[in-house]
């Protein structure tokens, strides 16, 4: 069985009377953030890490030691990223340098448009959201386009830094420092500016619109369980369970971009009623 597409999207009434109830909540939120995984990239043709169709479930899961290993050799690193030997490396690579954003990631873009989504944090590294057009994006595990210092946290676009394979690792034209892709390694610490961005959104946040994780992987887990502590409201978007099925306040069971833009269609009708 491969991970859900939208070919699976059935909107039944059941299904509508809930994300109806998600938009009238996204429209008199105050302070709206969501938070995204592989799953919502999954209409776009990459595959998630784990359950049916994973990468993990399929390669098996990396060593943890990925950035140290970086640390120990980062030539030996780099020439990695400049043509991968590991199978999941490929798969991953080649699929995200193909991916389109889909309906999902542009409904993001246009509640945040419509004023009705002030931020957005996405664990997925593959730039979907900026390609949608999305402004305010925190990408907590980095992005596969930049490259970042690893001294002074300065990022690069790839055409700011030239990578010879003669003169590799690339230093940092501010600092000297080691310059490595912005992807948050395994066993890396997430970049502090970004961290502390995430969670001051999470701090004013009264609702949260979860899409597409399985809410397995620290810190990006905590955070729905934060705004839900202090008294903010939690919606999952997910066609399976995930480890925080049991805790949210409102479940819409069924594939990203068919949901998603549901719900954008019903919180632009509730913004417009509640304005009219
Ligand atoms: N729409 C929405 N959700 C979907 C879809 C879909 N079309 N298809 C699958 N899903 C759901 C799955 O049910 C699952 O809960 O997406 C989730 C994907 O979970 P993971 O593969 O664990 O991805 P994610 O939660 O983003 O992983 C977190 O783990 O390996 C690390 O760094 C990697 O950022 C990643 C992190």
């Amino acid at each position: 069985m491969s991970p859900h597409s939208s070919t699976d999207f059935i909107l039944d009434d059941a299904l509508d009377a809930a994300i109806r109830r998600a938009g009238e909540w996204v429209a008199e939120a105050q302070f709206v953030v969501a938070l995204t995984g592989a799953g919502l990239s999954v209409e776009s043709g990459i595959p998630p890490f784990r359950g049916p169709g994973g990468i993990w479930t399929k390669y098996g899961e990396p060593p943890m030691d990925g950035y140290q290993r970086f640390l120990r050799d980062p030539r030996g690193a780099w020439l990695e990223r400049l043509s991968p030997k590991e199978d999941w490396m490929r798969a991953l690579g080649d699929a995200v340098r193909a991916a389109k954003p889909n309906a999902g990631h542009h409904a993001f873009a246009e509640l945040e448009r419509r004023g009705l989504l002030a931020a957005l944090i996405t664990q997925n590294i593959d730039d979907l959201h900026r390609q949608a057009g999305h402004r305010h994006v925190l990408e907590i595990h980095g992005n596969h386009r930049l490259l970042r210092c690893i001294e002074c946290n300065a990022r690069f676009d790839p055409s700011e830094i030239a990578v010879d394979p003669e003169r590799l690792p690339p230093l940092c034209p501010h600092c000297s420092g080691l310059v490595k892709t912005d992807v948050v390694h395994f066993g890396e610490p997430i970049p502090p500016d970004v961290l502390r961005a995430c969670f001051e959104a999470v701090d004013h946040a009264d609702l949260m619109i979860v899409a597409g994780t399985s809410a397995t992987v620290y810190p990006a887990a905590e955070f729905p369980f934060e705004v839900l502590r202090r008294g903010g409201r939690v919606i999952e978007v997910n066609p399976e369970p995930s480890e925080l099925t049991a805790s949210a306040t409102l479940l819409l069971r069924g594939p990203g971009a068919g949901v998603l833009s549901r719900l954008l269609e019903h919180a632009i009708a509730a913004q417009q009623e509640a304005r009219a």
